[in-house]
């Protein structure tokens, strides 16, 4: 018998700290060879599927399971969050680390390594560093990881989520190209390039439920649901933001910056990664200023560069606010990376959005800034408890509650719903109507901006 079944009975999970199940009794049989969608909107339970399929629940996430999820074969999981899943210091190491664990002769390591990553497009030598990648870079070697162990079932948990078109296109080939006729289960919340590209959609409602379940010509006929990114609608309109809620508590100067060149540290002595050249932009007070540009470009590092959280190695960066103390520093800017979740100090969602407020004296009301992101009932919850785009929600909104002048957004968009999504967009462009300085590193070509600096190239290592 081909391998490669997935199937859930009466499946029901209830994680530590929850009342009530985030999945009850779910029911869903997926065929050998099968290519299913998985949508639904932010915090519906897709990531908590794809755990259970992986048998994560009940072992690395506690709480209590009940029913039963049977997997037939040898699976392949691809994390929502890439930087969770990268273990070695070289891409090359980090790509082998499945193949190795599957005891395969060394020859053939190899052979998949630089196979999968020609595959994904990451033309780097296999001795490149992986602190050095862009976080799209990350995704696409974690992609590479799972390729390479060639599994009878693959489950990928928003694989281009922080890829733009180009790179998301070759992500989704090699993808394609590497699961031929065994089973694929793809987490997407822009979902369209994949429509073409698979047998059958199931979209969970709110709550873990299976509100649709059927092939995709069903599913566009159907309308899709509510909050779906559905190809063809236009983006949402940012829901407005009171400004008390944005307006900046020091009133900010423009940031200019110009020829900037940023090279990361020197590795071992001889290579240097040169991750931004010649940068030069203008960000002014009351304006959203989008950094945009090709996967690997340097659009973090430009919007890094700019907040003074880096020192540049050429050109200027005016105010210089590297010298600053870091008290100071966190007054004035908001910074959210591009990995927020890394960057949880706290132990509950709500002391987390009080923070950097209250080491800085100012009074916000975290409760009211918790239901604008709909976060308000997971405020005892502990951050590492939410889901993707939660957690990304409470990193913008823990960054920005003591309203700093300068709000730098790396990707904020990304995981989110289309309602997550006007919530987002609505924050940040009441604070730029507000007065403040308004920076992001974005691939969403939705996202509203004013101005747009596009970065060059992908740089590679030299
Ligand atoms: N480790 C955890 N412990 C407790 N609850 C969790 C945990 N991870 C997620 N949850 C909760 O379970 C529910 C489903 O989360 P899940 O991560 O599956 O959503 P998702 O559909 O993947 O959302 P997103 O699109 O934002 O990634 C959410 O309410 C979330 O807050
Ligand atoms: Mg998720």
């Amino acid at each position: 018998m081909r391998s490669g079944a997935i199937s859930f009975r009466g499946f029901t999970w209830r994680p530590v700290g929850r009342k009530n199940p985030t999945i009850a009794g779910l029911d869903l049989h997926i065929e050998p060879g099968e290519r299913v969608l998985l949508v639904g909107p932010s915090g519906s339970g897709k990531s908590t599927i794809l755990h259970a399929a992986a048998g994560a629940l009940g072992t690395t996430i506690s709480g209590e399971a009940t029913g039963d999820v049977s997997v037939d074969g040898r699976l392949g999981l691809v994390l929502q969050n890439p930087a969770d899943a990268i273990v070695a210091e070289r891409i090359g190491r980090d790509v082998a680390f499945g193949p190795e664990n599957l005891g395969l002769p060394r020859d053939e390591i190899w052979r998949r390594v630089d196979a999968a990553l020609a595959a994904v497009r990451l033309d780097y030598p296999r001795d490149h560093l992986t602190s050095a990648l862009s976080g799209g870079e990350q995704q696409r070697l974690v992609l590479a990881g799972v390729l390479a162990t060639e599994p009878d079932v693959v489950l990928l948990d928003e694989p281009t989520s922080m890829l733009d078109a180009v790179a998301a296109e070759r992500a989704r080939d090699a993808v394609l190209a590497a699961v031929g006729d065994r089973t694929l289960v793809v987490v997407e919340h822009r979902f369209e390039p994949w429509l073409d590209h698979v047998d059958r959609v199931v979209a969970l409602d709110p709550g873990g439920v299976v509100g649709f379940d059927g092939s995709v010509a069903e599913f566009l006929a159907s309308g899709g649901r509510p909050r779906l990114w559905m190809p063809g609608a236009p983006p949402p309109t940012p829901i407005e933001i009171p400004a008390e809620f944005v307006s900046p508590a020091v009133v900010p100067e423009a940031v200019d910056a110009s020829d900037v060149v940023l090279t990361t540290r020197m590795i071992r002595g001889t290579r240097r990664h040169r991750a931004l050249s010649g940068f030069t932009a203008r960000l002014a007070p009351g304006t959203t200023t989008a950094i945009t540009g090709p996967s690997g470009a340097g659009k973090s590092t430009a919007l890094l560069a700019m907040t003074g959280l880096v020192r540049v190695s050429g050109g200027t960066v005016t105010p210089d606010r590297t010298r600053m103390r870091s008290r100071e520093l966190a007054r004035e800017v908001g910074w959210v990376p591009q990995n927020p979740e890394l960057g949880f100090l706290t132990t509950s969602v709500r002391e987390e959005v009080e923070r950097t407020a209250s080491v800085l004296g100012v009074e916000v009301e975290a409760d009211e800034l918790l239901a604008l992101v709909g976060l308000e009932r997971f405020a005892p919850s502990h951050p590492y408890r939410l889901s993707g785009g939660e957690q990304r929600r409470l990193a913008m909104i823990s960054a920005l509650a003591h309203r700093p002048g300068f709000v730098a957004l790396d990707e904020p968009t990304v995981g989110q719903d289309r309602d997550t999504w006007a919530v987002v967009t609505g924050w940040y462009t009441a604070a730029a109507r507000a007065g403040a300085v308004v920076a992001l590193a974005t691939h969403d070509p939705d996202a509203p901006r004013d101005v747009e600096i596009a970065v060059g190239e992908a740089v590679t290592a030299t």
